[in-house]
Order: C-alpha cells, then structure tokens, then sequence
C-alpha cells in the first residue's frame, strides 16, 4: 500500500512538475520520495536552487512561508494546511514592536523557525547552527532573542561578552526533557555519546557530548567512529540514524521527543497535496515578503 502511493507521487510529481520537500522530522515514508530533505532552513535554500515551479512542503507551515520568502515566484503548497508549530507562532508581532519600542538600540533576533509576520518585525534571523556565528557579528552588545530561550540561552553561554534578552517561550517538545531523562539515560547506556539539540533545556545541554542542529547531529553521528548514542531531538532522527547505519546504535535520550505537529503529515496528505485535491497554497502579501525576507538576506550577509 505505502509503496503503490509513494509510485504514485513519484509519477505526479514528475507529470506536474513539482518539487516535494520534507523536514528531516517527517516520516521514513516521505522522506524516500522527497527530493529536498534537511533542517528547517537549508530547505528553503535549497528549494530556491530546484528547477520545478511548484513546491509541496511536508513540514510546519514556518518552513513553507520561508521556502515561499526565498522563491516567491514559485507555488508552494503546505501538505497538511493544520501543521503549525506552536513555538513559531507563539509571539504576537505587536508585543515585539512594543520591546522595539521601549529599546530602539537592541537588536530583536529572531530564529528561523518563527513566521514570516513574525520575522518583519526582526532585524536579523538565525538557524540553531548559525546562531552563535550570526550573534557573534552583531555590531551590538544587547539584544532581544526570540522566541526560544533555550537556543538564546545557549547562545548566551558561548558569548559571555554579549548580553541576550530572552523570551520566555520555547519548543515544548525538546523543553519537555528534563535532566533526570539524561541521567537515566546515561545510566542505561553508559559509554554512549549524547547528542542534543539546543532547544532542549540548559540542564541537559550541559550534559551534551556534542550540541547541534537536526542536520548536524545526523552529520556528527555519521562521521563518529563511536557506535553508540544518545539522541537529544525528536525521535524521527533516532529511527532515520538506525536505518542508515545498522551496525551503530541509537537511543532515544526521551520518549516525549516526539512532535506531533511534524507528526501531523502523512504520506496520503503528500499524495493529495501533489494531486491538487489538498494542501493549502502559502500566499504572502508583498509588504510581508519585503519585510520578511530582510531579516533573512541580513543573516546571509553575516553569515558569510
Ligand atoms: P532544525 O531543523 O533547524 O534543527 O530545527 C529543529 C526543529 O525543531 C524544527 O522544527
Ligand atoms: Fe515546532 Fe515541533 Fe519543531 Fe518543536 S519540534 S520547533 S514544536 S515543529
């Protein structure tokens, strides 16, 4: 049956011209039939460089507005209109406005994964394996971080010179593992890396053998010459390293890890999202284009 749809989008796609796109969070069944898959903004980049006009997005819907930011001439549909992801939306644009309000001089620093209403009222984003590089370049000593606390946190910790303001919101998918996860964890598997994404808690980053994005714990994992680990980000990146490398050994640093907005798509959605009998088109007005995309172009430009 998944092998009878997964032919059938690999058809469509062909037949229509279109781009299927899926975040490193989806299911094994998407992405075998995904032509762009990584983290939330390398797919954007990435979908900027594809020849096809239309992209579908199995993903949030942050990540189709930022694939739509860097390719506005091209149609892109988000594969289940009701994947939103609460820590992109949790921040309402006004009260950033306000902060900018009663703090002309700082800086608001947004990360990627915030939508685009959102991003126009930043100065510049980040990636979770840009932040530090990105902050770093900052002319400006204090800013606001939005809206994770837990990446702002870290970021803080690497750049003790900087004063970072910080948002008290969060992924509450990756916030949900506590310290006592790690130590029973640990103790389980005594000799296993952990691995962890910066959206997770202070208390387990500190714990980290290696702290990164999803695409740079995946990368980590591969090149290691340990062949064990502990696995700090949604559990989709634990089930996707075991596949890939049989004779390593993978462990979920939580079962809580799992997100199920990313969860929220499935192989049918894609299916029906490419045959035109779902998903929802990302249509921004021009005025929020402009105003997103800067952000964005002024992260490029720092992180070069
Ligand atoms: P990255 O894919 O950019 O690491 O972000 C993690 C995440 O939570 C995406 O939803
Ligand atoms: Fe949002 Fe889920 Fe990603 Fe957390 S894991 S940032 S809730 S999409």
């Amino acid at each position: 049956m998944i092998r009878e749809i997964q032919d059938k989008i690999i058809a469509l796609k062909k037949e229509k011209n279109i781009c299927l796109v899926a975040h490193t969070y989806q299911a094994s069944e998407i992405l075998e039939v995904a032509d762009i898959k990584g983290d939330s903004f390398v797919l954007s980049q990435k979908a900027q460089l594809a020849p096809e006009s239309t992209v579908v997005l199995a993903g949030v819907r942050f990540m189709a507005e930022g694939v739509k930011l860097l390719s506005p001439d091209k149609k892109v549909i988000l594969a289940h209109p009701d994947a939103g992801c609460p820590m992109a939306e949790q921040i309402a644009p006004e009260r950033v406005r306000q902060y900018k309000k009663e703090h002309p001089d700082h800086p608001i620093v947004a990360y990627i994964n915030t939508t685009a209403e959102l991003k126009a009222v930043c100065d510049v984003c980040v990636t979770s394996s840009t932040a530090v590089k990105i902050v770093s370049r900052l002319p400006e000593k204090e800013m606001l971080f939005i809206p994770d606390c837990n990446l702002g946190d870290y970021v803080q910790r690497q750049l003790p010179d900087k004063k970072i303001n910080l948002w008290l919101g969060g992924c509450h998918v990756h916030a949900g593992v506590t310290e006592r996860d790690v130590i029973n964890a640990r103790k389980d598997h005594p000799g296993a890396l952990l691995l962890v994404h910066p959206e997770c808690v202070p208390e387990v980053v500190a714990h980290a053998d290696f702290v990164g994005s999803t695409s740079a714990i995946l990368e980590f994992a591969a090149q290691s010459d340990a062949n064990e680990f502990i696995i700090g980000t949604e559990m989709s990146i634990s089930e996707h390293l075991t596949y890939q490398f049989p004779d390593k050994h993978f462990h979920m640093l939580s079962k809580k890890l799992v997100c199920p907005n990313m969860k929220i798509t499935s192989l049918m959605d894609v299916y029906r999202a490419i045959a035109g009998t779902g998903g929802e088109e990302i249509i921004l007005s021009d005025e929020l284009m402009r105003d997103a995309r800067r952000p964005i172009d002024k992260m490029i430009e720092l992180g070069q």
